[in-house]
């Protein structure tokens, strides 16, 4: 069977589907005040068909998870029927939405129904009013009750993903640990990275994964034990609680990248294959598509296209140069 094997020796076999570029929220690291406004016709994005002949070619080529984001995936209509049709591949162990929450009240069960495997949910803060500063005007109780709706429609293990941002809500690495541990979800902890509009301005925020792993190991008195991570699993070390059930992870981009095992590449909305979320490369799929290429030619494109996959991101060392980029494009 075919596989996808870029430069550095690594099998990608994780397919992140951006499905939309907007989002109702407006996390400051993520977007400007005044929200993104991407412009484009309707036109320009790929339709569910035109997603789903991509993600059978991948599929084809060894892909094993697919995850949808956005944007906010939710905000695109009909979701569940894309989610109905990727599940038609038979090749795909693994069917996985990133989403802000507030419409999933509404969508999860049918979400479920459709066959999607379970959902990452972003929460920042269990502070109401905090929250809704830090989206912008979101609304935490309808997230908390869309988090309550996944786990009803089975969608588990749901994860949280909260953002450790210094001075804004690092005080509440402790109580998120209770929430993991009161409401059976399993929380990561991630480093802010320099990609969203705020661009370099939010390192200012950065919080360490080492330190935010030692808040966790002293909150709850004991060991964290380290778990193994499998080949097609996402970018967070994850770890349990001795003693319980409850699982934390972090995800630690700048403090300590993990671009060596890194399995994954991205597609916009607009049918680009972005190989790095911190790297320009990319290959637009959308017009060959549109083009009447055949299924052969499209996996033969797609396998070139992997060549393109850069070593690794440079948070860290080359920092000002970086031109960055919408984070809302590329869904995270
Ligand atoms: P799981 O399959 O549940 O492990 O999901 P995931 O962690 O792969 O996906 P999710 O959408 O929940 O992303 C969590 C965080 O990891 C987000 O902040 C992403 O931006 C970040 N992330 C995902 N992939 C990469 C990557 O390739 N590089 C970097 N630097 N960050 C990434
Ligand atoms: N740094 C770290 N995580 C980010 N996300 C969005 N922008 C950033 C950033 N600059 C996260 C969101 C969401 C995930 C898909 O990406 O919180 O959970
Ligand atoms: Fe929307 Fe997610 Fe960006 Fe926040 S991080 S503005 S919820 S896409």
């Amino acid at each position: 069977m075919a596989e996808l094997i870029d430069p550095f020796n690594r099998k990608i076999e994780y397919l992140r589907v951006s499905v939309t570029d907007k989002c109702n929220y407006r996390c400051g690291y993520c977007m400007p005040p005044q929200g993104a406004h991407p412009e484009g016709r309707h036109t320009e994005y790929l339709d569910y068909d035109e997603i789903a002949r991509i993600v059978a070619a991948f599929a084809d080529l060894g892909v094993k998870k697919v995850r949808l984001t956005g944007g906010e995936p939710l905000v695109r209509k009909g979701l569940p029927e894309l989610v109905a049709l990727l599940r038609q591949h038979k090749g795909l162990e693994t069917l996985a939405l990133s989403t802000n929450a507030h419409y999933l009240d509404r969508y999860a069960q049918p979400l479920a129904e459709a066959g999607l495997d379970r959902v990452n949910v972003s929460l920042d803060s269990l502070r109401p009013e905090r929250f809704t500063a830090i989206t912008r005007g979101g609304d935490l109780h309808r997230v908390l009750r869309g988090i309550e709706a996944a786990q009803q429609a089975g969608l588990n293990p749901v994860k949280i993903n909260m953002v450790v941002m210094k001075g804004t809500n690092d005080d509440e690495i402790e109580a998120m640990v209770d929430f993991a541990q009161t409401q059976g979800v399993e929380v990561r902890f991630i480093e802010t990275m320099p990609i969203g509009s705020a661009g370099i301005s939010v390192m200012d925020q950065h919080y360490p994964a080492d330190k935010i792993l030692a808040r966790v190991q002293a909150h709850v008195g004991d060991k964290l034990i380290p778990l193994v991570t499998r080949s097609h699993d996402g970018p967070a070390r994850n770890y349990r609680i001795a003693g319980s059930q409850t699982r934390i992870g972090v995800i630690s981009a700048v403090s300590q990248h993990f671009c060596e095992t890194c399995n994954r590449v991205r597609l916009t909305a607009r049918g680009v294959l972005a190989l790095c979320l911190g790297q320009e490369e990319s290959v637009n799929l959308r017009d060959p598509l549109r083009g009447g290429i055949s299924d052969d030619a499209l996996k033969e494109l797609i396998v070139e296209a992997i060549k393109k996959k850069p070593e690794r991101h440079h948070f860290n060392e080359n920092v000002h140069n970086i031109e960055f980029r919408q984070m809302v494009s590329l869904g995270g």
